[in-house]
């Protein structure tokens, strides 16, 4: 990582956004090689269950598989030209009814296809990080230690490969295909990749990233219309709850038995990977579809008044539960807690945090379960 010390940088600096943008683009990239440097563990230690929260979950997730070819409509007609996507009430009266605003003359055509790009592109990028969480769980297979993690994290990679394949198909045969991957996104998955210590897998994506996306998803699977993405949305969702589960059951075991320099290190860890998904949320590559100045877009976004970023700032409800469960917010001097508050996301600290919310969302035995049968 590379943002250690907030003090040094200024993170709400539009130009080091922008830079890290200009960086890291190459449209023609059809692969992307990124060294991982974790040991790859065996273990001879077979015993089963020998961690019961993580064998419960591994147990959950056998029975909890569905088909993304059989399981979902299909056939659901989407037209862009009628279809109005999930928006941010706040975002709409700052881009729109705001003279300072790049977007303040938009017609409805125009503010139309805002919505459309910022759709496909929300949905491009929960594509490719599925494929992140697909290529860090098959990593986690190999550089865990226990057997109980081993067999859950392979239950993963076939649920990750499960999500990489309908988000394809959705971007691609609803959407007319998907934006390059985003390159704050892309830079924080090669992060957490490069990372030779396995917990960091786990912090980076089972906790930060893959919080963020279940919130995310949440957010669209209530409020949109379109019920082939809702349904989707809450398949994707049970499965994601228990991803996020096995993180936090996991690190638990393990930070309780580190010292306060190896906490600090995670502590710093987490907020590179926030401050990397705030980043990500300018959309640039939005900006310039649409014909807006990206360092103008960029610079208005970063100034809206903090009362407006409720949208923003509830993508981090699961995230920051999540570090306080694990002792990270307040460890050492309350490091992280100082920055989640600079950031302006500590108000989540006491939101239910996912080591048991996943259960609500179980497709056998949670709310509405739609496979209640095979209980
Ligand atoms: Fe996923
Ligand atoms: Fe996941």
């Amino acid at each position: 990582m590379t943002i250690t010390d907030p003090h040094a940088i200024d993170i709400n600096d539009p130009e080091r956004i922008l830079e890290i943008a200009k960086a890291n683009v190459d449209p023609d990239e059809v692969l992307h090689a990124v060294k991982d440097n974790a040991d790859a563990l065996f273990t001879w230690d077979y015993g089963k269950g020998q961690r019961a929260a993580l064998d419960k979950l591994y147990e959950k997730a056998k029975r909890s598989q569905w088909n993304g070819t059989t399981d979902l409509p299909w056939d659901t007609d989407v037209d862009l030209d009628t279809y109005e996507p999930t928006t941010d009430p706040f975002e709409l009266e700052y881009f729109y009814d705001n003279p300072d605003s790049p977007l303040y003359n938009f017609d409805d055509k125009k503010r139309h296809e805002v919505d459309i790009e910022s759709f496909k592109w929300s949905l491009s990028q929960f594509l490719h990080g599925e494929q992140g969480a697909l290529l860090c769980t098959a990593k986690i297979v190999e550089t865990v230690p226990w057997i109980d993690a081993k067999y859950y994290a392979a239950t993963q990679v076939v649920d990750e490969a499960r999500h990489v394949e309908v988000f394809s198909r959705y971007t691609n045969e609803k959407l007319g295909g998907a934006y390059p991957i985003n390159p704050h996104l892309r830079l924080l998955l090669d992060e957490i990749i490069n990372d030779d210590r396995w917990d960091m897998t786990y912090l980076g994506m089972q906790i930060m990233v893959e919080g963020l996306a279940l919130a995310a998803f949440g957010f669209v699977h209530s409020t949109t219309n379109e019920p082939l993405l809702k349904q989707l949305l809450r398949y994707v969702m049970a499965d994601e709850a228990r991803h996020v589960a096995f993180g936090v059951l996991s690190l638990q075991e393990v930070y309780d038995g580190m010292n306060s320099s190896e906490i600090r290190e995670r502590q710093e860890f987490a907020f590179d990977a926030a401050l990397r998904m705030r980043d990500r949320f300018m959309r640039q590559e939005v900006w310039e579809r649409v014909g807006v100045d990206q360092r103008d877009m960029v610079t208005h976004l970063l100034a809206m008044p903090w009362e407006m970023k409720a949208f923003q700032r509830l993508l981090f409800a699961k995230i920051v539960p999540n570090c306080r469960k694990l002792g990270l917010l307040d460890a050492g001097d309350g490091w992280l807690r100082d920055r989640f508050t600079d950031i302006g996301v500590i108000e989540f600290e006491n939101y239910e945090d996912t080591a048991e919310e996943y259960v609500n969302f179980d497709l056998v035995e949670g709310d509405d379960a739609p496979f209640a049968d095979r209980a």
